[in-house]
């Protein structure tokens, strides 16, 4: 039940294909709208009843094999109700080669954002992640497979950008976009530096939200979605952790924090001719990781303490961390 491009007018998307979520910034007649489903599925027993209240609801779904398969956002609280796992196109940033359904149920939760059929000139600009650093993996599989899902799609005018320059595309027009972008997301952290727009250096570090639950439930014992929810609804940085698992996840995130410092470290001593910028730059973090409280403080102690051949001028939070990626990749469509 993919829905249709919503206009006749042609339009500008910028899209972000993340590990939890696709997100689309969409400019029409001068009018941002984002939009965002989690990019998950879980399959139900089929009755014309649920299909019919599915429809009513428009909650995206098909059905496939005799099942009813839910896409997006509703299938969290589905599989929640049903005491089961939901399922996941994507893992650690690139398309899940252990999912078989992946590639089908991907281009479902895309058309459900994007619509299918948009009007001639629509324009795409959609989001690749950087390989992590020092590792031989490429993005080319993905990244071709993910265009290819748009043109089927129908859309025709399609490119990709790296995820952390996205970041600095949406939130850096001030230093007029230089400096350093960050953006935590549930499989990988992707880490970008530009000059004037120009990227130096990018790269992936393999930690991220989901490497955080993990972790923390392996050690606690409790479910990997609990300790999601956990961290989602009530943690934050400081204070003392009566709780054993807020106690475990503040271990893994600082964890995956000092891996990102320690990431740009490495790469600015990898990168031949890192410019002399000749000033400070300024560091925005995104991503659904940074939304606890007190992240932003505890990543600039962390940076503090470490020495860069760049000097940091702020860090801050993104204006709106879960929409500066595809805002960002929707800047870049629009200076094509
Ligand atoms: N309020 C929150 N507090 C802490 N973590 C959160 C919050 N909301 C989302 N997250 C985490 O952010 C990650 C997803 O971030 P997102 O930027 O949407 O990811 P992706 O780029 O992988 O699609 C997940 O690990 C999720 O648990
Ligand atoms: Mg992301």
């Amino acid at each position: 039940m993919k829905k249709e491009a919503n206009s006749q007018q042609p339009a500008v998307i910028g899209l972000d294909v993340g590990t939890s979520r696709i997100v689309a910034a969409r400019r029409t007649d001068g009018q941002d709208i984002v939009e965002a489903q989690l990019n998950a599925f879980v399959a139900l027993p089929h009755s014309k009843l649920t299909e019919n209240s599915l429809t009513r609801e428009n909650v995206p779904h098909s059905i496939i094999d005799g099942q009813i398969v839910v896409f997006g956002n509703e299938s969290a609280r589905m599989a929640d109700l049903l005491g089961r796992e939901i399922r996941r196109p994507m893992t650690r940033g690139v398309l899940n080669s252990q999912e078989p359904a992946g590639l089908a149920q991907i281009e479902e939760i895309i058309g459900a954002v994007i619509g299918e059929g948009p009007a001639p000139g629509t324009k795409v600009c959609f989001s690749v992640p950087a390989p992590p650093a020092g590792s031989e993996e490429n993005i080319t599989y993905h990244e071709a497979t993910i265009r290819q899902i748009l043109n089927e799609l129908g859309y025709r005018d399609v490119r990709s950008i790296n995820e952390g320059v996205a970041v600095i595309y949406s939130e850096l027009e001030e230093s007029n976009y230089t400096g350093i972008g960050v953006s935590c997301g549930g499989g990988l952290c992707n880490i970008a530096m530009a000059y004037m727009s120009v990227p130096v250096l990018t790269f992936s570090v393999p930690k991220g939200g989901d490497f955080i639950d993990t972790s923390a439930a392996g050690v606690t014992g409790e479910l990997v979605n609990r300790v999601r929810l956990v961290k989602e609804e009530g943690f934050h940085f400081n204070g003392h952790f009566a709780d054993k698992v807020q106690q475990a996840i503040s271990v893994y995130y600082d964890d995956m924090i000092q891996s990102i410092v320690q990431g740009l470290k490495d790469a600015f001593a990898n990168t031949r001719g890192v410019p002399k910028f000749g000033r400070a730059v300024p560091l925005v973090l995104s991503g659904g990781g940074v939304l606890p409280k007190g992240f932003r403080e505890r990543f600039e102690t962390v940076l503090n303490a470490a020495t860069l051949p760049v000097a940091v001028s702020e860090v801050r939070l993104a204006a709106n961390p879960l929409e500066a990626t595809a805002r960002g990749a929707l800047v870049s469509a629009l200076s094509e």
